[in-house]
């Protein structure tokens, strides 16, 4: 009894993983998130949206959380299926790409430490942000759009 009940649990979580293992709609899902996530800051930084540091605070949280989950969502065997725009040069330059995810931490940490409070704060930080996303995006995405 007490086995079998070890055994479920210890067992549980594997399951959970197995059918919710795909890192592909993982990553795309956190990419989106990222996207949703910009727009406020976006429209602040052009004046269509009015400046609130406690928005800009959450978002930034958004990003720091796509960059620590990113690099895990990207392993081998996962090139192909769901419309990835993950580019082949993620798995023959993982240094690379990599890097990219620390370059990216770094511009968030960066932003994070500002402790943004106005929009000329915000404008400060977000292209900083932005050239990261950027960065990685031109070396390691294939946009089908
Ligand atoms: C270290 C690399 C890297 C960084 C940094 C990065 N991205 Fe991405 N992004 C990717 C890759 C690779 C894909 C393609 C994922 C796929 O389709 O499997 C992607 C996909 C996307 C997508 C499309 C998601 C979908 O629905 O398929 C959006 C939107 C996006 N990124 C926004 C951003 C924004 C905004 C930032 C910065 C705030 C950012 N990304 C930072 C690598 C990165």
């Amino acid at each position: 009894m007490k086995r079998t009940l070890l055994l479920a649990l210890a067992l549980s979580p594997l399951v959970v993983l197995a059918a919710d293992d795909d890192p592909i709609p993982q990553r795309q899902d956190l990419m989106s998130d990222t996207r949703e996530a910009l727009k406020p800051l976006i429209g602040m930084s052009r004046g269509q949206v009015e400046f609130d540091a406690a928005t800009v605070s959450d978002s930034l949280a958004v990003f720091a959380t796509t960059a620590e989950k990113g690099p895990a969502l990207f392993p081998e065997g996962s090139e192909s299926g769901h419309d990835t725009e993950a580019r082949d040069t993620i798995w023959s330059d993982p240094d690379g790409f990599q890097q990219r995810f620390t370059d990216f931490a770094d511009a968030v940490a960066a932003a994070q430490a500002a402790d943004i409070q106005s929009l000329e704060g915000l404008k400060a930080e977000l292209n900083g942000v932005l050239g990261t996303c950027k960065g990685c995006h031109d070396d390691y995405r294939v946009e089908k759009d």
